[in-house]
């Protein structure tokens, strides 16, 4: 007798075929191939035959049972598939439908400019980092050669948190060149865009919370030249003026050595403010060769890797380029200010 025509083939051949969910297969399988199923139990019988009878009979079952394994098994993977359909089917999206008019937003103005910096920068081979906002005495004042009673310290008007005199919210973004250089080593470019913290006045141009740009480039050769090659270009792409005249003005920072201010120029004819035209200037951000004081704080040899950096306050950027004459504006959540500002980001 051959396995399909054994009357357990016959009669569970067409249950299986016929089976339509994956439990009941399972069930089948269980009532035929499981410890106590049917063919176990046949085959359990075995013993108690003659020789001769338990050959013929054994291969017979045998038959029967390898026969009914593959056809549960081919028959479970018909209906996994199905059930994947199905699945693929209900759960698709339909991303050719038109966004839900009461569902629009908008990027926020300075999302948008945040946007457009760092992907200015990452074209140029410049790696985003980010640093925490909730930093230490030490990174943020320490090692970048402010010590404890230094002028310069006064000058920022710190938020220290409750019960923890070394913790602070840090008070600019240059805490992104000491903790890149803690796990990086040179030669690096990198830019980092954050919120930074100051206890300042709250009026049109000062807010306690801004966000600020800071750029680091640390390589065997870089000098001022480069510095001021990287910002004016900058300066160019953001304000769109193709031909923005740039100078440095001599400043101070603990970190930078020499330190320059850089401002491009401008016209304020009729008060209205143009950049990148006319005779006059406009200090657009702080910047300078790295202190080797900085570098060697973090483990860097300043004979072999000189580099730049720079911090430019984002808010001040945007309120230039779009000509906003109040900060405030920025924070406001204003629906007219944002739906006037905000670009939908489809349409990026
Ligand atoms: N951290 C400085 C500030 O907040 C800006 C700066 C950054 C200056 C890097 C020089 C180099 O004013």
């Amino acid at each position: 007798m051959t396995d399909a025509t054994h009357p357990l083939c016959q009669e569970w051949h067409q249950k299986i075929q016929t089976c339509s969910d994956l439990q009941a297969l399972d069930e089948i399988r269980v009532h035929l191939l499981g410890k106590t199923g049917l063919i176990t139990t046949e085959l359990k019988t075995l013993g108690q035959l003659s020789p001769d009878e338990r050959k013929t009979k054994g291969a017979e079952i045998n038959a029967v049972r390898d026969s009914l394994s593959t056809l549960l098994s081919e028959k479970k993977e018909e209906l996994e598939k199905n059930a994947l359909e199905l699945r693929l089917q209900t759960e698709a999206l339909d991303i050719t439908l038109p966004i839900r008019p009461e569902k629009k937003g908008n990027l926020h103005l300075l999302t948008q400019v945040l946007g457009d910096i760092q992907s200015y920068f990452r074209d140029l081979g410049f790696q985003v980092v980010e640093g925490p906002e909730i930093d230490d005495d030490y990174h943020n004042f320490d090692a970048l050669n402010i010590p404890v009673h230094h002028p310069a310290r006064q000058n920022h008007d710190t938020f220290y948190i409750k019960d923890h005199p070394l913790r602070l919210l840090r008070t600019h973004t240059s805490t992104a060149q000491i903790r890149t250089l803690e796990v990086q080593k040179p030669p690096l470019r990198i830019i980092s865009i954050g919120r930074v913290y100051r206890s300042d006045a709250l009026d049109a141009t000062h807010t306690p919370m801004f966000h600020q740009l800071e750029g680091l480039v640390l390589e065997p050769y870089t000098h001022m030249g480069h510095l001021k090659g990287c910002l004016t270009d900058f300066c160019r792409h953001f304000f769109g003026v193709d031909d923005i005249k740039s100078r440095f003005r001599p400043s101070f920072f603990p970190f930078t050595e020499p330190s320059g201010e850089l401002d491009i120029n401008c016209s304020r004819e009729d008060g209205q403010l143009k950049i990148g035209v006319g005779n006059n200037w406009m200090e657009i951000l702080g910047c300078g060769m790295v202190h080797p004081n900085v570098l060697k704080n973090c483990g860097i040899n300043p004979d072999e890797y000189q580099g730049f950096a720079f911090g430019a306050g984002v808010e001040r950027l945007t309120m230039l380029k779009y000509g906003l004459p109040d900060i405030r504006a920025l924070y406001e959540s204003d629906e007219r200010w944002l739906n006037h500002y905000g670009v939908g980001s489809v349409n990026l």
